[in-house]
């Protein structure tokens, strides 16, 4: 286990901006930095990133939090992985007892990582040292003209041709059977009573996620069998989902940030081969059809992707479906095919690398029109085929959002095809009606809020509302002042010189808040008080339980402050939040009492209609009143607290 002082240095050593910037290209916007969303297809940023905070909070997805959490969302790992991740980032050494008892003890996704990367080391030193894996495994690469750098960055090995090479080695270093099992790498056959290695004579291509870490193998075949698979890939397990890995993508992340467009290869040959010919920015989904996740995946880090078809025309017709989905993901994809018989890694070969290179830069065309030319051919002399062919054209278009992009794919195939303009544009609008032309629902706009609120005049469509939600509201709001400002100190002709939070917890201290998660803020906000420490919003987010340290980090992140210049971009001056920190105080612990007691009165309202006695209904008549009358003088004061 990490140590609570490493945990301790971590936290301070990290920086936000760095480490989100390792996924994300982030632009300056005031005091904060913006970007596109990594976790959803949007075109307008509005992910955020404060470093004063050491919060990112996305808008579109609704994920925010600290370096820790983002490491986590972004690359699914658990909190302790995620420690790791950052260590390793900032060079913290990470102390731990590494005893029998130790491995058993740590989590099941930790273990897993554990014992597949002991599988990786161990496959590599056969295929390097043992005389087998020289003789058989390494020679075979060596066929293959891979260099040893690609053997380096891909960490290839070799499994022996025993039954059980790889188990023996695992239990004599104490791993767990069951764990081996469960990593995909024993085969374990109760009813027969046999346990044997999943991989045997092969060469082990492993399968990395993000960071980089081994969560399963393909293993390729070195002799003709037709018996045989070529390839065997490790089940699905806890740590390896096929649908949601790209091979070759920890490898390629930087590369296709940097060039800004992603080759998309079937293999995995035919991504170390495009390394070697100096193209980085490739990944493979491994033979199977790409997934909606995986082209998320790629989203991630650029919007254009380049496929780059075997040079086998059925294949190409059968696969070019599944790039719909590209398009409809928002991306730009582009195409090109390799020659009859050839994959990326032959062709390579065939040509050499600088050769190679011109080919997919040159040859590639955009994929609307890569798909006209190819089904064009077929299709000239029937018309059915062809009116079939345009049908399909059309729907791809389509699936493309941007309706400027739709509008120049139309053009185009109408040039290609030789069909009226208007024609293809009928008959795309019947398409978008029945896809409902589904207006996607725009999130609400989460800084409306907020200091708006605050500012808010009071009775203001309250009657439309629940006044519970109102309530609620105010309670937000509250707390939200409390996480930003509680440390501030106010001053006041009354009150004198005194912290926000503890102005805020006196006048406040006969109110119960009615949001479980805003009363368990409190809750801490008033314990940590009588222990005399003063906390915010960064306490939360160190010590907070995860729902807590959610809704912090949503309440520390505002639209007005992390948008851009209202000042200068519409002439409007807004008040500085922490300028106006009394009134600002003051006016929501008064709309927060006005709501309860609004509440109040509603209540006992509804008590009077169902009252009978007269007594009962003269005593309730007599509380409302006095009720109204704080009513009255708390709108009075609302009335004075003015917008400077
Ligand atoms: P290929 O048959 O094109 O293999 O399958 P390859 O990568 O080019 O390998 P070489 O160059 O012939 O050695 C493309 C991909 O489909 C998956 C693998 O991921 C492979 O890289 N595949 C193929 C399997 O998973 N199992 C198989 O039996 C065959
Ligand atoms: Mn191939």
């Amino acid at each position: 286990m990490i140590s609570p002082a490493t945990i301790e240095e971590i936290k301070n050593r990290v920086d936000i901006v760095e480490v989100v910037g390792d996924f994300v290209t982030l632009k300056r916007s005031g005091s904060s930095f913006k970007a596109l969303s990594p976790f959803s297809n949007e075109k307008t940023p509005s992910f955020y990133v404060v470093p004063s905070k050491g919060i990112f909070k996305d808008f579109s997805s609704g994920k925010g939090g600290d370096a820790i959490t983002f490491i986590m969302e972004i690359d699914g790992l658990s909190y302790l992985e995620a420690l790791r991740y950052l260590a390793n980032k900032y060079h913290i050494e990470i102390v731990e007892e590494q005893s029998d008892e130790s491995i058993k003890a740590q989590n099941k996704r930790e273990s897993l990582f554990i014992v597949l990367n002991f599988a990786k080391d161990y496959f590599k030193e056969k295929l390097l040292e043992h005389e087998e894996g020289q003789s058989v495994g390494l020679s075979y690469i060596k066929e293959r003209e891979i260099s040893e750098e690609s053997l380096e960055k891909f960490e290839l090995g070799y499994s022996l041709s025993l039954w059980d090479g790889l188990m023996k080695e695992a239990l004599e270093k104490g791993y767990d059977k069951d764990l081996l099992e469960e990593a995909g790498l024993i085969i374990n056959k109760k009813e027969e009573g046999k346990t044997y290695d999943r991989f045997r004579n092969r060469v082990m291509f492993p399968i990395h996620n993000i960071s980089g870490k081994v969560v399963a193998f393909g293993a390729r075949i070195l002799v003709k069998d037709k018996k045989q698979p070529k390839y065997i890939n490790s089940p699905e397990t806890e740590l390896y989902n096929k649908s949601k890995i790209l091979y070759g993508l920890f490898q390629a992340k930087q590369a296709i940030r940097q060039e800004d467009n992603c080759y998309l290869v079937e293999g995995y040959t035919d991504v170390i081969s495009m390394h070697q010919t100096g193209v980085h920015n490739v990944v493979s989904s491994s033979g199977t059809a790409l997934t909606e996740d995986q082209i998320k995946l790629i989203s991630r880090y650029t919007k254009n992707v380049t496929v780059i078809f075997d040079g086998d025309a059925a294949g190409i017709k059968a696969s070019i479906r599944g790039i719909d989905m590209l398009l409809e993901g928002g991306l730009n994809v582009r195409a090109v095919a390799l020659p009859e018989g050839e994959d990326p890694d032959s062709y390579a070969k065939q040509l050499g690398t600088s050769a190679f290179k011109h080919f997919i830069e040159s040859e590639s065309q955009d994929i609307i029109r890569f798909k006209t030319h190819l089904f064009l051919d077929e299709t000239q002399n029937d018309p059915i085929k062809r009116a079939g062919v345009i049908k399909d054209l059309v729907t791809s278009i389509a699936k493309i959002d941007d309706p400027i992009k739709r509008t120049v794919y139309l053009k185009e195939c109408s040039d290609l095809l030789g069909i009226d303009e208007s024609v293809l544009i009928s008959e795309q609008n019947k398409i978008l009606f029945k896809k409902g032309s589904a207006s996607h629902p725009q999130p609400s706009d989460p800084m409306e809020n907020g200091f708006a609120e605050a500012f808010m005049p009071a009775q203001k469509s309250i009657e439309k509302m629940d006044i519970l939600k109102v309530i609620e509201l105010q309670e937000r709001e509250s707390i939200r002042v409390l996480m930003n400002y509680g440390k501030s100190r106010i001053t006041d002709q009354e009150l004198q010189d005194q912290e926000l939070v503890a102005y805020f917890l006196t006048e406040i201290e006969e109110i119960n808040f009615i949001n479980p998660i805003y009363r368990e803020i409190l809750e801490v906000i008033k314990a940590r008080l009588q222990d005399g420490e003063l906390i915010d919003g960064a306490y939360l987010i160190e010590h907070g339980r995860e729902e807590v340290k959610k809704v912090v980090v949503d309440l520390l992140t505002q639209r007005y402050e992390v948008s851009e210049n209202w000042e200068k971009k519409y002439k409007i001056y807004v008040p500085k939040e922490s300028e106006l920190l009394r009134d600002v105080t003051y006016s929501n612990i008064l709309r927060l009492k006005f709501r309860v007691i609004q509440h109040l009165i509603e209540t006992e309202n509804k008590k009077l209609k169902n009252v009978t006695e007269e007594t009962e209904v003269d005593q309730l008549l007599d509380e409302i009143h006095e009720l109204k009358k704080i009513e009255m003088t708390i709108a009075g004061h609302l009335g004075n607290v003015t917008v400077k």
